[in-house]
């Protein structure tokens, strides 16, 4: 297809002027030919690259490829950096940080003369923020997700990143473990390049931008050190200068439906529930109404298809050797919106033709023999959660979907680490363990600590779970009947900041419930007892925004955020 429209990087290229002699002639100091500013389409590539990010750190290599791409397809590749949010290094949280690079994203793309992008995406937030930011602006945009890990082996054992962490966390304060076997253990787990080859958040963000049509089909699960992921790099370079000749803007794909089917995608997949605050997000960006009901509407009733951790037992390779997510799609397809399209301009039936087959069902079964018949989150209301409350049910214990327990509360985290293993702590494992102020506001940032660790005395009798609320989130590696995300928050003076130690709280999954067996005139009392905690800062974007972010049920971004200015800039920089 040839360009019929004149494209915006030639309002920077192809300019004539004193401006247009600054745009070009600092561009060529890295050897550009005048050629290059022709009018082709200037493709920015994002990357997300970091060393501190050691799930991206590949990813210099993959912008190769998408360049031969670009420029095989006759276009102008341009590689830029971005923020990189990596979970493991980053404190209090990289959440904290989501806004800000979805900030950097949007403002890199919007001020630099691109004509459509690729976002190279890997560790759980380097996804959201990027397409968030993306979104927000409106060019044409592919996404090119950098893979997981292979699998983790340990003696003689499949281990996945995360999910494996909270294991050897119990082994080691139970003596099953020694501090020896758990260094030598991290280096089995972490044993090539990519992020999180569990169904952790970052596999599940690139099943979402897969699901949402924003990669070319397959890309979710090819493993980082597969040389098929170079290839869907290199592919996607070509693919997104055909998307600038055709004007196919990332509006034009994340559509109402393409949110719907992301979420049916994410249920039979058994993806983290991070997967509802940062879709929730890109809704709010692109202006598609996402309500927390949609959620469990659209998801919960949906079959969990594939057998990864934490849900199942096995890992991502696994999932690419056995076909991948267009396999999922295909067992889905009577349930999937057909009236969307995708960046290759088709819909997913079109896109997955000839590449349904399921190489073993043991990883990914079929729609009607499921590895469990309801999977997706479930949102739970009540006096406790007003705006609601997510479980995931897939990584829960049956048997504590319908529980009554006495309320044992942590009002910090710093009194949750210095009491939870004291044995004089007053706590069976019937109780309800709350957490409060972990949430936007209150931590600051809502990290993962909502599957906070069992008391070493409980551990000790063999039990593995229990009833655990908060206002903060839970690593989509993890596991546990673990009730998040509570909204309002704590810190803002929802009602979980009014439990006290004694009280019951009665969670029915069944009945969408959450609530505190107190009366309202007591509850009413203690709020008026209540006072705010001291803002966590003064200064800086961490007092922007605990000014500005909204609740986890609107998915935690900043409320001026909301929304697109689109990519037009009108005036020049000298
Ligand atoms: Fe980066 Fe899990 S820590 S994906």
């Amino acid at each position: 297809m040839t360009q019929k429209n004149k494209l915006r990087s030639q309002d920077w290229f192809g300019r004539k002027d004193k401006d247009g002699i600054i745009y070009r002639s600092w561009m060529k100091n890295q050897g550009m030919p005048t050629d290059m500013f022709d009018g082709r389409p200037v493709i920015g590539i994002c990357n997300t690259f970091s060393e501190l990010t050691p799930c991206n750190a590949h990813f210099r290599e993959h912008a190769e490829s998408v360049k031969k791409g670009v420029l095989e397809a006759g276009g102008f590749p341009v590689e830029f950096p971005i923020m990189s949010l990596g979970e493991t290094l980053l404190k209090p949280t990289a959440m904290l940080f989501r806004n800000l690079a979805s900030m950097d994203a949007e403002e890199s793309i919007r001020g630099n003369p691109i004509d459509g992008v690729v976002l190279l995406t890997g560790c759980d937030k380097t996804t959201p923020s990027t397409v968030m930011g993306a979104a927000s602006v409106g060019l044409p945009t592919i996404v090119v997700p950098g893979g997981p890990m292979l699998n983790g082996r340990y003696k003689g054992q499949t281990i996945g990143s995360g999910t494996h962490v909270w294991k050897f966390d119990e082994d080691m304060k139970t003596g099953k473990m020694t501090q020896e076997d758990c260094e030598f253990a991290e280096s089995c787990m972490s044993r090539s390049i990519g992020h999180c080859m569990t169904m952790g958040t970052a596999s599940t963000m690139a099943c979402m931008v897969e699901s949402l049509g924003l990669t070319l089909s397959g890309a979710a699960a090819i493993p980082a050190a597969d040389s098929r992921k170079k290839v869907m790099a290199q592919l996607s370079g070509r693919r997104i200068v055909e998307m600038v000749k055709e004007n196919l803007t990332i509006d034009k794909i994340l559509t109402r439906e393409a949110f719907e089917n992301a979420i049916m995608a994410n249920a039979a997949i058994g993806g983290s529930s991070n997967f509802i605050i940062h879709l929730a997000a890109i809704a709010g960006r692109i202006g598609v109404d996402l309500k927390l009901d949609d959620f469990d509407t659209l998801g919960s009733k949906i079959p969990l298809l594939l057998n990864l951790m934490p849900s199942g037992k096995y890992l991502m390779e696994d999932f690419y050797y056995a076909g991948g997510l267009p396999v999922i799609l295909n067992e889905l397809k009577d349930k999937l919106h057909k009236n969307i399209i995708t960046v290759t301009g088709k819909n997913h039936h079109d896109n997955i033709k000839g590449n349904t087959d399921c190489y073993n069902y043991d990883v990914i079964a079929a729609y009607n023999k499921p590895f469990i018949p309801e999977a997706g989150c479930v949102v739970v209301k009540g006096n406790l959660a007003i705006n609601g409350a997510v479980i995931k049910p897939s990584a829960a214990t049956p048997a504590l979907m319908k529980h009554k327990g006495r309320a044992v509360v942590f009002e910090s985290i710093e009194e949750y680490h210095k009491t939870i293993d004291d044995p004089n702590l007053d706590i069976d494992e019937n109780c309800v363990m709350v957490l409060k102020y972990v949430g936007p506001v209150g931590y600051p940032g809502m990290p993962e600590v909502g599957n906070m660790a069992l008391p070493k005395k409980i551990l000790e009798k063999g039990i593995k779970d229990m009833v655990r609320i908060s206002d903060g989130r839970m690593s989509g590696t993890a596991y546990g009947t673990a009730v998040l995300h509570v909204s309002p928050e704590s810190a803002i003076g929802g009602n979980l900041a009014l439990v006290q130690n004694g009280d019951m709280i009665e969670l029915d999954v069944e009945k969408r419930l959450l609530h505190l067996h107190i009366s309202d005139e007591e509850l009413e009392k203690r709020k008026k007892n209540w006072s705010a905690p001291k803002p966590a800062a003064t200064r800086g974007y961490v007092s922007m925004y605990i000014k500005h972010v909204q609740g986890a049920d609107k998915g935690a971004d900043l409320d001026f955020l909301q929304g697109s200015s689109g990519s037009v800039v009108t005036r020049d920089s000298h």
